[in-house]
């Protein structure tokens, strides 16, 4: 149940004609609700906020102090064209069907995996995948954008990485942090390197130390600048790499759609190995742009070679 604070809340800001307010505490109470493993019941509430009327205050702003530095994403039918694979998908569903028993496990003083950390290279699908959770979990997909903390919040990190993680508590999601060890990585440009271990650090506390009910997920393009003691924070530790053959293969299928030429796209995969799935995206998105422009009903094969050849010199991925 909600507690007294957010009854009284819930019932001034009513009379206020306070809608944000009312829906802030709302979503607060949600949060409370699902931290004792009622996921149906907090589902059910945002579900009631997110379909009211009245859209003006649809889109709810984060919160007034954050607004720059969180922000809500939009996650629908991103799992349609997710390629994946197969143990991660399997440690994926576990921590989605983790999240939808939670009570469950909660009655048996157990609690969901729910603070993620996923490594590998660019464009390999990692912000994609937090994405996905938020999808698969009907939750609001937050990212948390570090390097603003950093370049602009210099300083008073502390107050705000201590608001981000209320929010956190307050306001169920996933939250990715995206690229987080940039805050480490920058290390050798600041003078001030002992402020930007201290920013990390900070980071990694906050996150071992959060007890909300929330899936946090952290992005690394660079796991060996890592400290493995902090691998420890985390329930899971997911490795992504660059897609296999049988992967391009659905990559381009997925992508070229309707556009699909009569040839075997077995003849076109092998061109592709090397480079990282939005490479591969991107390349099929430039291909079938070119039909379009020179009005073909279908990608041909040699433009498809080409634009994959492309993007393997312009981004010297080439092996
Ligand atoms: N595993 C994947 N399956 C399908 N598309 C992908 C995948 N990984 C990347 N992409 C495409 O590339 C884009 C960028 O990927 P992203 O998730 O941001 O990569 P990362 O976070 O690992 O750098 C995605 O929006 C998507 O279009
Ligand atoms: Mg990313």
């Amino acid at each position: 149940m909600a507690n007294a604070d957010q009854i009284k809340a819930l019932i001034k800001s009513h009379l206020k004609n306070d809608g944000e307010r009312f829906v802030t505490v709302a979503l607060q109470v949600a949060a409370t609700e699902a931290k004792q493993g009622h996921t149906a019941l907090a589902r059910d509430i945002r579900r009631i906020i997110d379909e009211r009327p009245n859209h003006q205050v649809r889109v709810i702003s984060v919160s007034s102090e954050l607004d720059d530095l969180v922000t809500l994403e939009n996650t629908s039918g991103v799992s349609a064209s997710f390629v994946v694979r197969k143990d991660l998908q399997t440690k994926l569903d576990r921590i989605i069907n983790e999240y939808s028993q939670a009570e469950k496990l909660k009655k048996f003083g157990l609690s969901n995996r729910r603070k993620i950390l996923l490594s590998g290279p660019p464009g390999t699908g990692k912000t994609m995948t937090a994405a996905v959770l938020a999808e698969k979990t009907d939750l609001p997909f937050f990212i948390v954008q570090i390097d603003r903390l950093i370049t602009k919040y210099m300083g008073e990190t502390a107050a705000k990485l201590r608001q981000i993680f209320s929010l956190i508590r307050e306001r169920q999601g996933v939250y990715l942090f995206d690229e987080f060890d940039a805050i480490g990585a920058q290390r050798g440009l600041d003078n001030d390197v002992g402020e930007m271990r201290r920013v990390l650090n900070g980071l990694l506390q906050f996150i071992e130390q959060d007890e909300s009910s929330s899936l946090i997920v952290a992005a690394t393009n660079n796991i060996e600048s890592l400290d493995v003691a902090l691998f420890r924070r985390f329930s899971d530790v997911l490795h992504y790499e660059k897609p296999s053959l049988d992967e391009v293969e659905t990559l381009i299928k997925n992508r070229i759609g309707t556009f699909t030429g009569r040839y075997r796209l077995e003849d076109v995969t092998k061109y592709a190995v090397g480079l990282s799935h939005a490479e591969i995206t991107q390349a099929c998105d430039d291909a079938i742009k070119e039909a379009i422009l020179s009005d073909r009903k279908t990608v041909s094969k040699t433009s498809l070679l080409n634009m994959l050849a492309d993007k393997k010199t312009s981004y010297g991925t080439m092996k």
